[in-house]
């Protein structure tokens, strides 16, 4: 991750930070400011009471992301194509000079939203591997810091670590883990990602970054991990204990109200020299992005395996619960085949699912809309199913139902919806033209 700030840094892309903020809400708040206006990351250089410096709106960007990949057109193809690419298993390394055992509370205490309980941990990436096989998963929880010794973590039902830490439960036992905090970029997107249960996330990592990942070996748990990673926390997750964690400002929007969840014993904190925090404003296009990543991959593959053609990518606009799959349509009737297997795809997210022509920015929900609103009748292009369960934390069943529009022209009729083009406003330098004042 520092090799990639450094460079973006070189670029002039990143916006410095040089006066200090307070980790209490002024790093949030001013890290949504910039997002308002910017898709640049933020570094701070300085955040009272720490002397790590801190990166936010890292992957906020769907370009930064496409670049991460070497996606050039879509991205959803792009991580296919890696994906199916043969794994290169990681090699270990000596440990590098200079790494240092700090305590959790050197590090920037950031708290986000108003009401949250406390300062979070909200980058920190889960490594641990399956009590039986092995095999090494990636994956973002956040953690409610307590003290130097404990967090208290949230791991959603489905997610592997769930599954895991719920075996090793079951035998009496703790699962061990690390927690990683600005790791390499290819292991943040593998991280994202929803793959298979049988899958080694390490070995995703590697297929990301072209080269397999050198690691390290922890200190005080038996796992490796990236040996480039910031900032590494070592523990346990304890079987048999949960206590309250929260509330919690969420991607939603919303909070998050205290509930029992799980408790990390930390064993050890390591940093590397001069090492850099990676923090997300949760629900900010940060973590929308690295969301999105999940969703759209997921919904591409279940489009791809269904065989049906045409399909040229994925994403969530404007925000993780809608989709918006964009296509070349080969027949009559193509695009609503699209939209069930998409709405089939993912059982908690897709509350709404668009499918529009190559022409459109998936990326800008204004164009999704605006197709659907120039390209066809309101009626019969909209279709409500009801009763079906979505999100999965939804006691009052809120986020059942699924809307499925079809945004593309009518069948045949494309070329009669080529859009109107003004030559030359693309490459306006409008300081050319706009009088200094203006
Ligand atoms: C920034 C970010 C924060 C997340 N926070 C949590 C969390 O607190 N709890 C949780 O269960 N999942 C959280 N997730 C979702 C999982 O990390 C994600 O779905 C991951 O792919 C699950 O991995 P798995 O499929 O290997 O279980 C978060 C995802 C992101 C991108």
């Amino acid at each position: 991750m520092r090799s990639t700030v450094e460079r973006l840094l070189r670029e002039e892309e990143v916006r410095v930070v040089e006066r200090e903020v307070s980790g209490r809400f002024e790093l949030a708040a001013v890290t949504a400011a910039s997002q308002k206006e910017s898709d640049a990351p933020l570094l701070f250089r300085k955040v009272a009471g720490s002397r790590f410096p801190v990166v936010t709106n890292l992957f906020g960007s769907r370009a930064r992301l496409m670049a991460m990949i070497g996606a050039e057109e879509s991205f959803c193809r792009r991580w296919a194509e890696l994906m199916r690419t043969a794994g290169a298993p990681p090699r270990l390394v000596e440990e590098p000079a200079g790494l240092e055992e700090i305590r959790l509370s050197d590090l920037p205490a950031i708290t986000y939203s108003e009401r949250d309980g406390g300062p979070y941990i909200t980058a920190g990436i889960f490594l641990a591997k399956e009590p039986g096989t092995g095999v090494a998963n990636l994956s973002f929880h956040r953690c409610q810091v307590i003290g130097d010794d404990e967090l208290r973590i949230r791991l959603g039902s489905s997610h592997h670590l769930t599954q895991y830490q719920a075996k090793a439960e079951a035998k009496g036992e703790a699962l061990e883990a690390a927690i990683l905090i600005g790791a390499p970029p290819p292991l943040v997107l593998a991280a994202a990602a929803p793959l298979a249960h049988d899958e080694d996330e390490m070995e995703a990592a590697a297929r990301i970054a072209g080269s397999p990942l050198p690691l390290r070996r922890c200190r005080t748990v038996a796992l490796d991990v990236p040996a480039e990673t910031e900032i590494v926390i070592e523990g346990r997750i304890l079987p048999g204990v949960r206590r309250p964690e929260g509330p919690f400002g969420e991607f939603m929007g919303y909070y998050v109200e205290i509930g029992d969840n799980h408790v990390f014993e930390v064993t050890a904190v390591v940093a590397r020299p001069g090492a850099l925090c990676h923090a997300i404003l949760c629900g900010s296009p940060e973590d929308l992005r690295l969301l999105e990543l999940a969703v759209a991959t997921r919904t591409y593959q279940a489009l791809i395996g269904a065989n049906l053609r045409g399909i040229i990518d994925v994403a969530c606009t404007p925000f993780t619960m809608s989709t918006v799959v964009k296509m070349e349509p080969a027949y009559e009737g193509h695009a609503r085949q699209v939209l069930m297997t998409a709405i089939g795809a993912n059982h908690d997210w897709n509350k709404t699912v668009f499918a529009v022509d190559e022409d459109i920015d998936i990326g800008d929900f204004d164009d999704v809309w605006w197709a659907y609103l120039t390209r066809g009748r309101a009626d019969g292009r909209a279709f409500v199913l009801p009763d079906v369960p979505g999100f999965y934390r939804d006691p009052m069943k809120d986020h059942w139902g699924r809307l499925a529009i079809d945004a593309t022209a009518p069948f045949g009729r494309r070329a009669e919806f080529a859009r109107k083009r003004v030559p030359g406003a693309e490459s306006v330098r409008l300081g050319d033209y706009l009088a200094k004042s203006s």
